[in-house]
């Protein structure tokens, strides 16, 4: 096979090393968004049970107040498109900072589940605006032949934050003797779970104000001096000029970009919009957050106790951290469309299994057991279902999102899709207890199905983007998608 990046590389003078891991270590500063974004989704895993106690909460309600921090994700992602093209990447990325801080207090000093609903929703509206702003912010600063590692480190962050978030809360626990024991300063540990989050948001927003803007946004806003020390850090001097006159033309510089431009006539939005957002439906209709919101019922089912299924979780997490580099590695040499489809596959065949073996359960909720030699195949097949996810769809979604859309709708298109996804994991994660209820099998039996069409979709309307420059994604969509016409176009396929 060509090693595209090294062709696009012939064609480019080399970034030194320098360029590079200024490159790196911007895209990192913006990533611990993600680690904020999985940390808030989790850290409620260890929380729950005390706060039931705590606010004598029924079922309904306590659903309730873990899956409101999900809408307010959705809500958050569709204005952080709007906000970003006004007010700028970086200032978008404090704010989001904020949010995550008052989420992290308000939850933590919470004195009634109306209070902590509330500062859950809050926490997830910067959740929201950091999904958005990670991916379009990675994307805009780093060089092509690079972004699809740089962007892969916000899924790298994202399940860090999960790995952290449940060590912390096991942490805690443990040190207080309990989730509803006292810990320090009279409060118990379930309250300090929620409090250690202000340590990352406060280090994310100081950190987001040593970053420069991005400089896609600089020359949409006519300040092209600033776009070029910006791009003299990242790309190096020689491409520059180039580099400038390039995003000038992509941009219709009388008309700054604006969330009504993400229309067009296909059901009141652009083709490569609903691309978008089926990539991000697929994303959530594959199941990967029941596995991690309700896996400790799932490893009960095949035999664990309590502890231990808390320790699979664990390991679980880890496996994900892992794949994840592997698709750093894997990213920018094989390409994105090449993994979505292997984890498509490999999904289909996983959760396939997973729902062949629930076949064989006995008993029902607490009671649900799944007989060897089945469970062992079940939580194999678990795991490796998490393997095919990480090192494909968990990371290549985020990377896509970020690099599919030209620069005159990218923030806005973006934050349509991610609120897409948002709403899609709520839809998710609200129906697993009722269709677990019909049967396991039928749940992941849908899964499964939702992996197949996902294949399908990836064959018939993904194209890839690896080695493309960001100013010649056209937002066309099917097979008849034009070539991009520039003469400075690295070779590519698409
Ligand atoms: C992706 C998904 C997110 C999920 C995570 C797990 O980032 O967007 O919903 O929790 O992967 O790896």
């Amino acid at each position: 096979m060509v090693d595209e990046p090294s062709r696009a590389a012939a064609q480019t003078p080399p970034e030194d090393e320098h360029t590079t891991g200024r490159a790196l270590l911007i895209s990192v500063v913006a990533a611990i968004g993600g680690f904020l974004f999985g940390f808030d989704t989790a850290v409620i895993n260890g929380a729950v049970d005390a706060i039931r106690e705590e606010f004598d909460l029924s079922s309904f309600a306590l659903g309730f107040t873990v899956a409101i921090a999900l809408l307010g994700s959705a809500v958050g992602a569709w204005f952080a498109g709007a906000a970003a093209d006004r007010w700028g990447r970086v200032r978008v990325m404090v704010i989001a900072a904020g949010l995550f801080a008052a989420g992290a207090i308000g939850s933590g000093l919470a004195t009634a589940a109306w209070d902590l609903a509330l500062w859950r929703f809050v926490g997830g509206v910067g959740v929201g605006v950091a999904s958005v702003i990670a991916p379009a912010y990675i994307a805009e600063i780093a060089p092509a032949h690079l972004r699809g590692r740089l962007g892969s480190l916000q899924q790298l962050a994202i399940v860090t934050g999960i790995f952290v978030a449940l060590l912390s809360d096991a942490f805690l626990a443990r040190l207080a003797g309990g989730a509803d024991q006292e810990l320090w300063f009279g409060l118990p540990a379930w309250r300090w779970m929620f409090l250690t989050m202000l340590v990352p948001a406060l280090a994310y927003g100081v950190l987001a104000l040593q970053i420069p803007e991005s400089p896609r946004w600089l020359v949409a806003r006519g300040d092209d001096d600033t776009a070029r020390q910006v791009l003299r850090q990242v790309l190096g001097s020689a491409r520059v000029d180039t580099k400038i006159r390039e995003i000038q033309d992509s941009l219709n510089r009388e008309h700054r970009p604006r969330m009504s431009d993400i229309r067009g006539r296909n059901l009141g939005l652009l083709p490569i919009v609903w691309v978008g957002i089926l990539l991000s439906v697929f994303q959530q209709f594959v199941g990967i957050n029941v596995i991690f919101y309700y896996s400790t019922t799932l490893w009960r089912s095949v035999g664990f106790t309590e502890e231990s299924a808390l320790t699979i979780t664990v390991i679980t997490s880890v496996t994900n951290v892992v794949v994840t580099l592997v698709a750093i590695s894997l990213i920018d040499k094989i390409g994105r469309k090449p993994l979505l489809l292997i984890g498509s596959a490999g999904m289909a065949v996983t959760l396939g299994l997973m729902a062949i073996c629930f076949t064989q359960a006995t008993g029902s909720g607490d009671t649900l057991s799944l007989p060897d030699p089945w469970g062992t195949i079940a939580l194999v097949a678990a795991n490796l279902y998490v393997v095919f996810f990480g090192v494909s769809w968990g990371p290549v979604v985020w990377v896509l999102l970020g690099e599919m859309f030209s620069n005159q709708i990218r923030a806005a298109a973006l934050a349509v899709a991610a609120a897409a996804q948002w709403l899609a994991n709520f839809l998710i994660s609200t129906t697993f207890p009722a269709l677990a209820s019909i049967g396991l099998s039928f749940a992941y039996g849908l899964y499964t199905a939702f992996a197949v069409l996902s294949f399908v979709f990836v064959m018939r309307y993904v194209h890839e983007t690896k080695g493309r420059e960001l100013e010649h994604m056209d937002n066309a969509v099917g097979r008849a998608r034009r070539a991009p016409a520039p003469a400075t176009r690295p070779p590519g396929r698409t």
